[in-house]
């Protein structure tokens, strides 16, 4: 081979491997734009966000619960923490250094500082999902360490999760689905009680003579074109029937000076500006088996009808067969609105989906059996919380196992299945979209899924080899699927 050729060669191949470079710079770049959006966007959602802030209320709560010894144990922790499993929060969620807890008979030393990591009492590690993050995780992952996933938030929240790969890399779970090892399902909901009440309720003789002022339904929505593409429907909707919408997206009406604030979302003015609606639109921002919140519940304690679109089964955890309007049965919009035109006008019709309230029988054994079957409570000081409930039911697996383990007998073992968290892939609605205004988000949430999927993957080829990663080789794995 002569020199010429030799050098033009090794030219080729640097130009080959500079094209290269600027091409794989490229895609890696795309993926962490994309997820550069859904995280700016999402961070964005969370400050406009109206719903009941559960976990706020629990830390604000947290002190007044007796159940932990904190100030008793606490001068003592150093050798009595050597006693008990450890379990460690790999996350700051719970905000506390170092608390025993005591779980029935079984007591556990909970903690969110990562030097514990290297312990041996250190049994489980706990994840909290929104801010499970590749960049930090607790790898290589010991075989003492049992790992336990709470999540407990909508599947907007980090995509990744939700994939077969990613979920049955945990051994114990707490989040919406049924399925789930403590289910969370019912979290919005405080009581069977809560549904059953007439306080709010108002008369439909009453209704139809607010009717001269206000439309029939109601929709109160502030974080706009979430995955469920609510609003393209909505804005369909509205074209075949009037909707009061008090929130930021389609809004086209203001609550009184008093209650024009997202933070009054539960404000007893609020709830008795939404009771005189006939129907309430109850959107979820995400559909997926068992995802269900407060805006099912919400007009079903105040005595309007939801006109619900979400979780696909949300008959199961109806109070009554006829008790919600289910978005789903209908062809499309104009079907739907004709519909509701028709209760509006025929009040027998129209009561027939308040008769379950009125008196006060929830017919759904299921929904009564779920409520019963809660080891917590909703803004209850008198029971432990969602949280409580499942680093105690770690706690307990754990000691279950050392107590088999003292006996020679073998240990149980945990694992999630794909049912844990499972959501199908976004599909936004495809009625006229030139007439919505152009949002970055609504286009993003199906290629961020589906790009949720390759990090998932990913990531279970790192777990599998059970070692730790750099971010550039995970992206780089990401980029290879
Ligand atoms: C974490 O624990 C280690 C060892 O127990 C201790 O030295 C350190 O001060 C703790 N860090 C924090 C922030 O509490
Ligand atoms: C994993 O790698 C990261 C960055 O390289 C490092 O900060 C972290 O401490 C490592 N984790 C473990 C458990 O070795
Ligand atoms: C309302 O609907 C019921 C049941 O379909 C029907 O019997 C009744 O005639 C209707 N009333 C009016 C005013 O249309
Ligand atoms: C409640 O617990 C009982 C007894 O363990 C069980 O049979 C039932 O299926 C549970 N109900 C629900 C809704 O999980
Ligand atoms: C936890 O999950 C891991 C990985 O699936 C598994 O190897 C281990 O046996 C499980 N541990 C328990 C206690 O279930």
């Amino acid at each position: 081979m002569n020199g010429i050729h030799f050098k033009r060669k090794c030219k080729m191949i640097r130009i080959w491997e500079r094209k290269f470079w600027i091409f794989s710079i490229l895609i890696i770049s795309f993926f962490l734009f994309v997820t550069f959006q859904v995280v700016v966007e999402l961070g964005r959602f969370e400050k406009h966000k109206m719903k009941i802030s559960t976990l706020d209320d629990i830390w604000q709560h947290k002190q007044l619960l007796p159940k932990k010894l904190e100030g008793h144990i606490n001068s003592r922790l150093g050798h009595e923490r050597n006693k008990y499993p450890i379990l460690l929060w790999w996350s700051p969620l719970t905000g506390e250094k170092g608390r025993l807890s005591q779980c029935g008979r079984d007591t556990c030393f909970f903690t969110i500082n990562r030097t514990y990591y290297q312990h041996p009492m250190t049994k489980a590690i706990m994840f909290y999902g929104t801010d499970f993050n590749i960049d930090s995780l607790p790898l290589p992952r010991k075989f003492s360490h049992e790992w336990a996933l709470f999540h407990e938030e909508s599947p907007k929240n980090n995509y990744k999760l939700f994939h077969e790969p990613t979920i049955t890399l945990f051994n114990h779970t707490a989040t919406f689905s049924r399925h789930s090892h403590l289910p969370l399902t019912s979290q919005y909901l405080k009581g069977l009680q809560t549904l059953k009440t007439i306080e709010y309720l108002v008369s439909i003789e009453r209704k139809n003579e607010l009717r001269k002022n206000i439309a029939a339904v109601a929709y109160v929505q502030s974080d706009c074109d979430p995955p469920s593409d609510r609003d393209s429907y909505v804005q369909e909707l509205m074209k075949y029937i009037a909707v009061d919408s008090y929130g930021e997206c389609l809004h086209n009406r203001d609550l009184p000076k008093q209650v024009n604030s997202p933070s009054s979302m539960d404000d007893l003015k609020f709830y008795h500006i939404l009771a005189q609606y006939k129907f309430i639109l109850a959107f979820e921002n995400a559909v997926c088996e068992d995802y269900i919140t407060e805006k099912l519940w919400r007009p079903l304690m105040l005595g309007s009808i939801p006109v619900y679109f979400g979780a696909p089964n949300v008959e199961d955890w109806l109070p009554s067969i006829k008790s919600a309007i289910i978005v789903d049965r209908f062809v499309d919009p104009q079907e739907l609105a004709i519909y509701i035109h028709t209760l509006d006008k025929n009040d027998t019709l129209y009561m027939e989906f308040l008769e379950w309230k009125l008196k006060g029988i929830i017919s759904n054994t299921y929904l009564v059996s779920a409520i019963k079957n809660r080891t917590w409570g909703v803004q209850d000081v008198t029971q432990d919380n969602y949280i409580d409930a499942f680093e105690c039911m770690v706690c307990k697996r754990v000691w279950d196992n050392a107590h088999l383990k003292e006996k020679g007998l073998p240990a149980k073992t945990w694992n999630a299945d794909a049912r844990h968290l499972n959501c199908p892939a976004p599909k936004a609605f495809s009625f006229q979209k030139e007439m919505r205004p152009k949002s970055n988000m609504r286009e993003m949430w199906k290629p961020s899924f589906e790009q949720s999927k390759r990090e998932a993957k990913a990531l279970r080829t790192f777990l599998d080899k059970n070692r730790n990663f750099t971010t550039l080789e995970f992206w780089n794995l990401v980029f290879k699927y």
